[in-house]
């Protein structure tokens, strides 16, 4: 009973705070905040398109480990060890670049005012729609963490090996449905992904498309080739669209655990099936899973800080 008890007030807090956020929330406070965002996000993206995967990846991989609230970019310090050594993180190529120069700029405009969480958030959104991608809603007011959590960064994320009822655990305890998982799962349709993380699955795997192995295979040998790179989706890999869902109805998922969503007689293949032929469709659950989200566990009134540099907590 008392533990029930505490997992209402639980939900009830995040929810709480979740409807602290506000779209204005920097309206007055910092206006040029919106535009410094898309402005920087829009250049980044035009000269490497890569970058608004990997923007949408450090958003989603900040939110799993503690909430939204920036405890990603924090480096390692002589009291706590950051998350960006993590094996989930270790090793990605993250857009981390992006975020500190926007935060430059950001804090010679309104110095203090906007946290390392919203930037996070907000430069996800903007690379998204860059690559012709939907909007969603989103708020602002989160703060940032003065802790990081590696343990935790090792635990949440899905594994290249997961199965769909782990993907739909994993998401669960973030408070994300199974359409929300295969939702979001289509942020697939762009990046792309390490050789080592696919390897296993172009040589010895069931449930693959023997012309979209060999492809794969030209650049990711049996043994060796760790971090040869190949798109997430072959057709269209720097365009946001639905061809990813596409693939996984022709067997041609790049990851194991994009493959598991069309499995035969699997629970998500309804649903991919409906995504691969209605890209509205997948676009509205996208953004509404999005939005879901960006609003996990944020720091919001009086908890956590306004970080000066995204990567160190402010001195007291
Ligand atoms: C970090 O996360 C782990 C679970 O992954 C938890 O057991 C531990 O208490 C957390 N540490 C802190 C300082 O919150
Ligand atoms: C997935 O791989 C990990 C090692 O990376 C292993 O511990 C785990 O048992 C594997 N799970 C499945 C379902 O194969
Ligand atoms: C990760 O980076 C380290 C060097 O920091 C390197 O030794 C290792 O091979 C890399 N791993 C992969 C899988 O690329
Ligand atoms: C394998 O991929 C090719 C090329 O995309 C496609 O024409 C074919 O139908 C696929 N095969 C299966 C069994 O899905």
């Amino acid at each position: 009973m008392a533990a029930f008890l505490v997992l209402i007030l639980v939900l009830a807090s995040s929810v709480a705070n979740a409807g602290n956020l506000c779209p204005n929330f920097y309206e007055n406070s910092c206006p040029q905040f919106e535009s410094i965002v898309s402005n920087i996000v829009k250049i980044a993206v035009a000269q490497e398109v890569r970058m608004a995967a990997k923007l949408l990846h450090l958003h989603f991989h900040d939110c799993f480990v503690n909430g939204c609230d920036a405890s990603i970019a924090l480096d390692d310090t002589p009291t706590f060890v950051g998350e960006k050594n993590a094996s989930p993180n270790h090793n990605l190529s993250f857009g981390f670049e992006v975020i500190y120069d926007i935060k430059t700029h950001v804090e010679a405009t309104c110095p203090g005012i906007v946290s390392c969480a919203d930037i996070l958030a907000l430069a996800a959104l903007d690379g998204v729609k860059e690559v012709g991608g939907p909007s969603w809603n989103l708020g602002f007011g989160r703060r940032d963490a003065r802790t990081a959590n590696k343990t935790e960064a090792e635990r949440v994320f899905p594994k290249i090996n997961s199965t769909v009822a782990e993907l739909i655990a994993i998401f669960s305890q973030q408070g994300l449905n199974a359409r929300d998982m295969t939702a979001l799962s289509g942020a697939h349709t762009i990046g792309a992904a390490r050789c080592i993380t696919f390897q296993k699955r172009i040589y010895n795997d069931k449930n693959i498309n023997s012309s979209f192995a060999a492809t794969r295979q030209e650049t990711c040998p049996r043994i060796g080739g760790n971090s040869n790179i190949a798109p997430f989706d072959m057709q269209t890999p720097d365009i946001f669209d639905n061809q990813y869902y596409k693939n996984l109805v022709l067997q041609s998922g790049l990851l194991h655990s994009d493959q598991v969503l069309y499995d035969k007689g699997g629970s998500q293949v309804a649903l991919v099936n409906k995504y691969s032929t209605d890209q509205s469709a997948f676009f509205a659950d996208f953004a509404s899973a999005m939005t879901k989200m960006s609003n996990i566990r944020p720091l919001t009134g009086n908890d956590g800080e306004i970080r000066t540099d995204c990567t160190i907590i402010n001195k007291i």
